[in-house]
């Protein structure tokens, strides 16, 4: 998700602008003064922190999410020619840490009101494969998957099942928060997430052995200074990213209340607009708007140009569902998803950030009224392909 910030210095109102306060930058140079930079306790302190914030035993802090889950994946034990259920419609690291870790991806379509793995068609999927053995969910945008409807088959089918909630930081359901429900869950903290460590991750697990496995292959396969048990990795944290994160857990209900009440200005102000869905959240989910996704069912180039042209950031995520992306079309052949492929066509997401002001907000609704009063169904009906 790196892409993000290509272009954003540009925009007057971004896709995205992080949230670095005075705190982070003090601390920051509390942690360069201190000298020591690496494995020190704000990591600890950060690990600590985040699995009280989850109410979860463990947490296992690592360089980015996506080695989060590669790890996890290892840790589960999947194995070359392992198949492991994902959705093609989400980042390429939740696909990608699965052929990583030497398994094969095996693509369970979404439900286009949720964009999440629609629960209806995972039994099929899982019975007519034995060599499955987990899945990787994703929340994406923020919103939780239909976890009772996944962990019932998962334990039907004795299988893993690892919560990417790279998206979804302090996400609920029913009261409980994502990275709890599965054998583990795994978060990002990249800059444009709901909280950041500039780059980082974090694994969290309710298992001692399975936290401790994870421990030993971020850390070079090794408990013991130069004692290596297994092979391992490099994939620890650095303490200049922790002392960021401790000060962004501490603000992260905060921010996401303020996600959340922009989100529903935006719902409030759209959802009259006939071209366009607003984004679903069931009565049982507490949704944390890592993004505000429109689905724009006619000219969302057009749509997406023309706020561009005011100075507006938005964003397509993702325009290439996963199994049309060369390097696993080459792995899993030809394979079709026309939900996905259709959200990938309608998708728009909106800035949604905590330091929205209320006038961008208006301005960024304010131009998306105009453009649909526009006499423009000529242009609707001609997409423009030609977006950057
Ligand atoms: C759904 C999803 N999974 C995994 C990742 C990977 O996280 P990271 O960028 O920290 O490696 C991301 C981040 O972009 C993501 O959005």
């Amino acid at each position: 998700m790196a892409y993000n910030f290509r272009g954003r210095e540009k925009m007057k109102i971004p896709i995205c602008r992080p949230f670095i306060g005075k705190e982070e930058k003090e601390a920051v140079l509390a942690v360069l003064d201190s000298g020591q930079l690496a494995q020190g306790k704000e990591v600890a302190q950060l690990e600590e922190n985040f699995a009280r914030f989850l109410g979860i035993r463990e947490a296992v802090a690592t360089s980015s999410g996506t080695t989060a889950l590669f790890t996890v994946l290892q840790a589960l034990g999947v194995k070359t020619g392992d198949r492991v259920v994902t959705t093609p419609f989400t980042f390429v690291a939740s696909a990608s840490s699965i052929v990583q870790a030497g398994g094969i991806p095996v693509f369970c379509e979404v439900d286009e009101k949720t964009f999440n793995l629609d629960a209806n068609r995972l039994e099929e999927i899982l019975k007519a494969n034995p060599r499955i053995k987990g899945m990787v969910v994703v929340h994406l945008y923020g919103l939780p998957c239909s976890m009772e409807d996944i962990l019932y088959l998962a334990k039907r089918y004795q299988i893993f099942v690892v919560e990417d909630c790279a998206q979804a930081h302090g996400a609920e359901l029913q009261g409980k928060k994502v990275g709890t429900f599965g054998d583990a869950g795994v978060f990002s903290f990249y800059p444009t997430k709901n909280m950041t460590t500039g780059e980082g991750g974090m694994i969290v697990t309710s298992c001692p052995q399975l936290a401790d496995k994870c421990r030993m292959l971020i850390n070079h396969g090794s408990h013991e200074k130069y004692l290596h048990q297994i092979l391992g990795y490099n994939f620890r944290m650095n303490n200049l990213g922790a002392a960021i994160g401790l000060v962004q857990l501490r603000r992260l209900n905060q921010t996401n209340q303020k996600r959340r009440k922009n989100a529903a200005f935006y719902t409030n102000q759209l959802s009259g607009i006939p071209w366009i869905v607003t984004p679903f959240e069931p009565a049982s989910a507490t949704h944390v708007y890592h993004q505000y996704t429109l689905r724009v069912l006619q000219g969302r180039d057009s749509l997406r140009a023309y706020l561009k042209d005011k100075g507006i950031g938005t964003e397509v995520y993702y325009p290439l569902p996963l199994h049309q992306q060369p390097f696993l079309k080459s792995i899993l052949g030809e394979q079709s998803f026309p939900v996905s492929e259709n959200l990938s066509r309608e998708v728009l997401s909106l800035p949604v950030y905590p330091l929205l002001q209320q006038e961008e907000l208006e301005e960024i609704v304010f131009h998306i009224k105009q453009f649909f009063n526009l006499p423009s169904i000529q242009l609707l009906a001609k997409e423009e392909a030609t977006w950057e």
